[in-house]
């Protein structure tokens, strides 16, 4: 856990799935604006490459944490690394996340245990150790990476739809218990986005992918950090997928998972 040049900001963005696709371009994003951030993901070269372009680029502190967040002592440990360095983290992003596509029956039970354990439960327990010292300054923004997937279930996909639905559930409820404490929570809700994601899910070849058409990483975010900072509770970049969620909200949900198999399904 190698710490970087020193400059001597107070506030620190921690940002985990940072080494690449949005998480990345939201470190930069954070940097950008003056803050420090601390950069979270199981490889430490695109970390530490990372971490080097953040710090050339916009002369705030960046520092590494590797961590693998399938293992469930990394959330403690992470926090741990944060005060050994006497960085005070007034901003966590749980962006860190992947998918399965595929058939429920056919697809790896380890890979999607291991994907609740990454997009939900470090998730979970990030956000209750990080938030406490945010409330106590009273100040503070958490933002949690959902998905439009989390407005629906996902057939061919159904366990990381599931995953993004718990995000969106959990973040609303507590933006709602943390309300008046100076700390507010976001919901990011991309819809697809041109990163590795689409890759490692083996969904490349999908209607959603290939059909649809993708959005830039660097575009959801700025739009993401905007939001973020406004303190909004739900934020879904793109009128398209503004739209599709609206118009679900009236539309028979068997209908809607009907037409989200069609999305799923390759061409
Ligand atoms: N791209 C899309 O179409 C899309 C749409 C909606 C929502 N999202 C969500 O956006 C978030 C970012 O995804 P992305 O599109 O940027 O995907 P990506 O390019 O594949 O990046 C995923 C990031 O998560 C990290 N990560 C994966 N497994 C990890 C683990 N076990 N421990 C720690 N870090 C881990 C990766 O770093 P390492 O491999 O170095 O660990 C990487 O930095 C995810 O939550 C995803 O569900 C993506």
């Amino acid at each position: 856990m190698p710490s970087r040049k020193s400059h001597d900001e107070k506030s620190f963005a921690l940002i985990t799935g940072a080494s690449r696709g949005i998480g990345l371009e939201l470190a930069k994003e954070c940097a950008k604006h003056g803050h420090g951030v601390v950069l979270v993901a199981r490889h430490q070269d695109a970390l530490e490459a990372a971490a080097g372009q953040i710090e050339g680029k916009h002369g705030v502190r960046a520092i590494v944490i590797r961590a693998d967040l399938r293992d469930s002592a990394a959330p403690s440990e992470i926090l741990a690394a944060t005060i050994e360095q006497q960085i005070e983290v007034h901003m966590v992003i749980n962006n860190a996340g992947f998918g399965l596509g595929g058939e429920f029956l056919e697809t790896d039970m380890e890979r999607e245990i291991e994907m609740i354990h990454v997009n939900v439960v470090a998730l979970t327990h990030l956000t209750k150790l990080f938030a406490p010292a945010m409330v106590k300054r009273r100040s503070g923004r958490i933002m949690n990476v959902a998905s439009t997937a989390a407005f629906q279930p996902g057939p061919l996909m159904s366990v990381y739809y599931a995953t993004k639905a718990f995000v969106l559930s959990f973040s609303e409820a507590i933006a709602e218990e943390l309300r008046n404490t100076g700390v507010t929570v976001t919901t990011l809700c991309p819809g697809a986005t041109a990163t590795d994601f689409a890759e490692t899910a083996q969904i490349s070849n999908t209607r959603l992918f290939r059909k649809l058409g993708v959005a830039d990483a660097g575009n959801i975010a700025r739009y993401g950090y905007k939001a973020m900072m406004r303190g909004d509770r739900v934020a879904i970049p793109g009128w398209r997928d503004k739209l599709m969620v609206q118009s679900e909200r009236f539309a028979p949900r068997r209908l809607v998972t009907s037409i989200v198999r069609r999305v799923q399904e390759s061409r």
